[in-house]
């Protein structure tokens, strides 16, 4: 029979005992490649592998290189064959498989309860007391810098900065300040300058300026000496060591870039840096594209910055991130912005209606008499001020004819108890 009758299969293939991992790969048959696998780790009950998704392709080879493209940020560096695994990941694998042109048909797909193996840094929707009483101390914990330490993950960047109108790029100098550093290979390239070097042309961009950071932990494997990438039109990129320089933010050198060269500023900041960052560089005056805590908004510190329109909410939720050894770890972001969006989505999510239509459960008074509404409800015809949470604010409420009226955190109690961290508002 001729090789070419083979049936050709793609494969997600997981060990009992590294439930955070998966393995991707394609094979003749599935039934010979699953026993090899068994027969690497020996007769162990508790390290057996067990297909998690199993389909028939017309070019498996081409599938394989395609996912490992499509999936770069998520496969290990030694070997190539190991991908990450949770749950929204291994949908986001199935998907992109059942989707390319090559797919014929699904022949096998675990559906029982996959757990979900993530480190959890910080639950995405802590619950509401958690927010208000927590806010403090999780803004200490932030100080520990130990969440300075995450990568953003490619498909996140890719999925934000191609929702902007492309004319902003057009002519423009981007500047990565933030340990953005630019690698020889793509594993060593943080996810924004792999971003913009990948579209430079298509971008229109005139100038790309990338700086990489000293500190002590080298998330890109990219040493301890700080320096400049600049690439600027056709021209191949060059990297420059200046003496003395420790690739900071707040370098002189740095602060020499932002004033004079930068026109748009795009990365992720350290978190335990945050206020000195965004002083900077809402001082400088420059257009931005940043991932930031998504409870800004209700900090008292930023609020300043969403009632003076100074920052807004971008496109999209971060949920997880990378830390140096590549395991995914769960964290609250957003992107933020002063770039106008010439189309926000998110607008569909708010629920402008007059407050007696609003559902009771989603309206309450505190003890101070203030209105506090729920679940994207905002009451249209209330003329008082009245408290939200983050998420009106996200999907673009202050575009909408209402207002920011105090720059610090409200705090509502209901009975004697704190609630959640809110912020009040009122229509114009
Ligand atoms: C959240 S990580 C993001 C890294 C990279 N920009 C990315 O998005 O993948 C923040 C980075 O900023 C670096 N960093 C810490 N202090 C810094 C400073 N003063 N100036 C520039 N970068 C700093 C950290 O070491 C870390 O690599």
């Amino acid at each position: 029979m001729a090789k070419s009758k083979e049936k050709q299969y793609i494969y997600i293939v997981q060990s009992s005992k590294e439930t955070t991992k998966c393995k991707i790969g394609k094979t003749n048959s599935l039934e010979r490649r699953l026993k090899e696998y068994n027969n690497m780790t020996g007769k162990s009950k508790d390290n057996l592998y067990q297909y998690l998704m199993t389909c028939e392709v017309k070019d498996m080879a081409q599938v394989e290189n395609d996912l490992k493209y499509q999936f770069i940020t998520l496969r290990e560096e030694k070997s190539k064959e190991i991908y990450f695994f949770n749950t929204h990941w291994f949908n986001e694998y199935v998907k992109f498989i059942k989707a390319h042109t090559l797919f014929v048909k699904e022949t096998f797909i675990k559906t029982e309860d996959k757990k979900q193996i993530v480190k959890i840094v910080k639950r995405t929707k802590p619950s509401l007391e958690e927010r208000g009483i927590l806010q403090n101390v999780l803004m200490k914990k932030a100080q520990k810098a130990e969440n300075d330490e995450f990568y953003t993950i490619y498909e996140d960047v890719v999925k934000e900065l191609s929702m902007y109108d492309k004319k902003i790029w057009k002519d423009k100098t981007v500047f990565c300040n933030c340990d953005d550093a630019v690698g020889d290979n793509e594993k060593h390239t943080s996810a924004f300058p792999l971003y913009f070097l990948h579209n430079f042309q298509e971008l229109g961009l005139e100038k790309l300026i990338c700086t990489h950071y000293e500190g002590k932990v080298d998330l890109f494997n990219e040493g301890s000496r700080a320096y400049i990438f600049t690439k600027k039109g056709f021209r191949e990129g060059i990297k420059e060591y200046p003496k003395n320089y420790s690739g900071s933010f707040d370098h002189p050198l740095s602060l020499k870039i932002l004033k004079e060269e930068a026109d748009i500023v795009c990365t992720n900041p350290p978190f335990s840096r945050s206020h000195d960052y965004w002083d900077i560089l809402i001082k400088s005056g420059k257009k931005y594209i940043i991932v930031s805590n998504e409870a800004n908004i209700v900090t008292t510190y930023f609020i300043k910055y969403f009632q003076n329109k100074k920052i807004w909410a971008g496109h999209n939720e971060i949920h997880y991130f990378l830390t140096p050894k590549k395991e995914l770890v769960r964290a609250p972001a957003f992107w933020f912005t002063n770039i106008i969006l010439k189309n926000r989505p998110r607008y569909k999510q708010l629920k402008i209606i007059p407050l007696k239509d609003i559902p009771d459960k989603y309206k309450k008074y505190d003890d101070n008499n203030t209105l506090l509404v729920d679940n994207n409800y905002i009451p249209g015809d209330y003329k008082k001020v009245f408290a939200v949470s983050t998420r009106p604010i996200i999907n673009g409420l202050l575009e909408k004819g209402f207002k920011i009226v105090n720059d610090k955190t409200f705090h509502p109690y209901l009975n004697g108890k704190m609630g959640f961290a809110r912020v009040l508002v009122q229509k114009e």
